[in-house]
């Protein structure tokens, strides 16, 4: 999702030279594999934004493949670029690197200031190791390998895999699965009341181009919308963008994960960048472009 997005916001913005790879033609779990691409391509400034990434239930049972796919991803690409000699890099860790009791909205000082949301530690770990060997080379060798921090996420190419999506992805799928069934009801995981911020994923994308162009060379920054709402607040978001009529049902027995995760922005909102995707324009726009729309459209 915010690799395509990068590559709708550079080709918009007039780059032509971008250097794009599926997993099947470079795996970036395989280090000489990578580290043999990068030395041979030389790219100028590397964004990276693939990653092993999930919901709650897939960071919470597959902890293993989390916390190892995600280091090797991320130590193979930044100390790949440090020996190629590229000398910008972008890197995306997450809002959930923050401590499970951070205090709201989390700023980026709050990093490493206590212990993380159990669920998705070895995911959290490892997006901290990442961050973390950024700036060490920024440090060490006067690298410009950065790091922000983005809020939840959505828009399209979002996973709306049913046991391994996000909560706005796994609501949209299964609002418009109950309405097309005709169900009478709809069950939510959780109790709807952790709020959440959520970011059109395009809206990310410009920040972040714009930061590289502007030559940012700072800290790591969060890129959030700056106001968040509760589960509840999103289903309803949700169903009423879906058009689903049915009751809306909290099942409490299913986990919650952490209370809320509001990121403090206003770094990235002083350099003048500002979000332009509400929620209700950018629910309609993922659904829009959700992978059963488009077979809809095909037919
Ligand atoms: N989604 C969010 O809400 C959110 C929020 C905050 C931060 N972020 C961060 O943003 C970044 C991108 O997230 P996303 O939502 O765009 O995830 P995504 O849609 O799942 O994209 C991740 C990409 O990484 C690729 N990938 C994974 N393992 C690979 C490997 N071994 N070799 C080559 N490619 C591999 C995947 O390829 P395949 O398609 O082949 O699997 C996929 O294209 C992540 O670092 C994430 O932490 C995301």
């Amino acid at each position: 999702m915010v690799g395509s997005a990068l590559v709708r916001q550079l080709q918009a913005r007039g780059y032509r030279h971008l250097l794009l790879r599926t997993r099947a033609e470079l795996d970036l779990l395989d280090q000489s594999a990578v580290f043999g691409f990068l030395a041979r391509e030389r790219p100028a400034m590397i964004f990276i934004a693939a990653a092993r990434v999930g919901g709650i239930q897939a960071n919470n049972t597959l902890r293993a493949d989390f916390l190892y796919e995600n280091l090797q991803i991320s130590a193979n690409l930044i100390q790949g670029a440090h020996q190629a000699g590229t000398q910008r890099l972008m890197y995306f860790a997450s809002n959930c690197i923050y401590p499970r009791a951070c205090p709201q909205p989390m700023a980026e000082e709050h990093l490493l200031t206590g212990p993380l949301e159990p669920t998705n530690e070895p995911y959290a770990i490892a997006k901290i190791a990442g961050l973390k060997l950024c700036e060490s080379l920024q440090r060490q060798h006067g690298r410009d390998y950065i790091s922000v921090i983005p809020a939840s996420l959505y828009g399209p190419n979002d996973n709306y895999d049913p046991a391994n999506s996000h909560v706005l992805p796994a609501l949209l799928r299964r609002a418009h699965e109950a309405r097309e069934r005709g169900d009478p009801e709809l069950v939510v995981w959780g109790s709807g009341t952790p709020r959440r911020e959520f970011l059109y994923v395009d809206d990310l994308a410009q920040a972040c181009v714009m930061l590289a162009e502007q030559g940012y060379r700072g800290p790591p920054i969060n890129i959030g919308s700056g106001s968040d709402l509760s589960i509840r607040e999103l289903a309803e978001a949700v169903v009423s963008t879906v058009g689903y009529r049915g009751r809306l049902v909290f099942d409490a027995s299913k986990p919650d994960g952490i209370p809320r995760k509001l990121l403090d922005s206003s770094r990235m909102l002083a350099t003048g960048w500002q979000p332009t995707t509400g929620l209700t324009q950018g629910l309609r726009m993922a659904c829009d472009s959700a992978p059963w729309q488009r077979a809809l459209r095909a037919a």
